[in-house]
């Protein structure tokens, strides 16, 4: 695990798309897994941008999301699906027979889910954010690690982060389809953006607390390929050790 400490938010943008950048020139078709939220907007931005200097390419690149909502519409605008077609998917020239995110239907589709990952060739870079509480995707923290892409009852803590992108508390949707654990740990890399101070507990119990379910994203310290970065002020309780 490797932690870099960038400036700010636009710092750590850039970092995370000069690394997937890296791995589109590496690969062409390579499997990008991409996550929603405030944290990897920038990033996107940073890729669009490249895409329109004509330095990047996604005609061949394949996309699978880690989760979306349950029991929402995809052109409801804080859908998942909406919100990847917002922020990169119409902005730059994958083809829409390659983006994949989970179907919000449910139990039904997990399974098929998993199976679109393995036969795309399994994930190379997995771009992940960060709960305040340690979870990636949406794994909350629980008893066991999950392994594939199952529906997952949210946490009050989730619930009150999301809402402020919906009217109220009351409308987030309170379940979600998520990618397990064990799918990103299949990840070749993954690369995990976290910005802000009420990040700095859940990037320090990542990197330095135990491996435990209860704080999902600390199994990334067996992940032999992982690149942490954040601004100062969610990197800050790293420089007090
Ligand atoms: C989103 C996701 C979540 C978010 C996390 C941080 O697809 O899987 O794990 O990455 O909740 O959200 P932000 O970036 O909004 O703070």
């Amino acid at each position: 695990m490797r932690l870099i400490r960038a400036k700010d938010y636009n710092d750590v943008s850039r970092k995370a798309a000069n690394i997937i950048a890296a791995q589109i020139y590496l690969k062409p078709d390579c499997v990008l897994g991409l996550a929603t939220g405030s944290s990897p907007v920038g990033t996107y931005k940073e890729l669009i941008a490249k895409y329109e200097a004509g330095d990047l390419d996604f005609s061949k690149v394949r996309t699978v999301n880690l989760d979306e909502y349950v029991g929402i519409n995809h052109k409801n605008p804080l859908s998942y699906h909406a919100f990847m077609q917002e922020h990169l998917f119409s902005k730059v020239n994958l083809r829409p027979e390659n983006v994949h995110l989970p179907s919000g239907n449910g139990a039904a589709d997990a399974e098929a889910y998993d199976k679109a990952i393995h036969d795309a060739g399994g994930i190379d870079i997995q771009l992940l954010g960060i709960g305040r509480n340690g979870h990636i995707g949406f794994n909350e923290p629980a008893d066991d690690f999950t392994y594939g892409t199952h529906v997952v009852t949210l946490t009050a803590d989730t619930i009150e982060a999301n809402a402020r992108f919906f009217k109220s508390a009351d409308e987030v949707p309170r379940q979600a389809v998520s990618m397990g654990i064990g799918n990103i740990m299949a990840a070749k890399c993954v690369v995990l953006v976290a910005t802000g101070e009420n990040k700095a507990k859940a990037v320090r119990d990542t990197i330095r607390g135990p491996i435990t379910p209860r704080v999902p994203a600390s199994v990334l310290q067996l992940h032999p390929c992982c690149v942490i970065l954040t601004d100062r002020e969610a990197g800050k309780l790293m420089l007090e050790e």
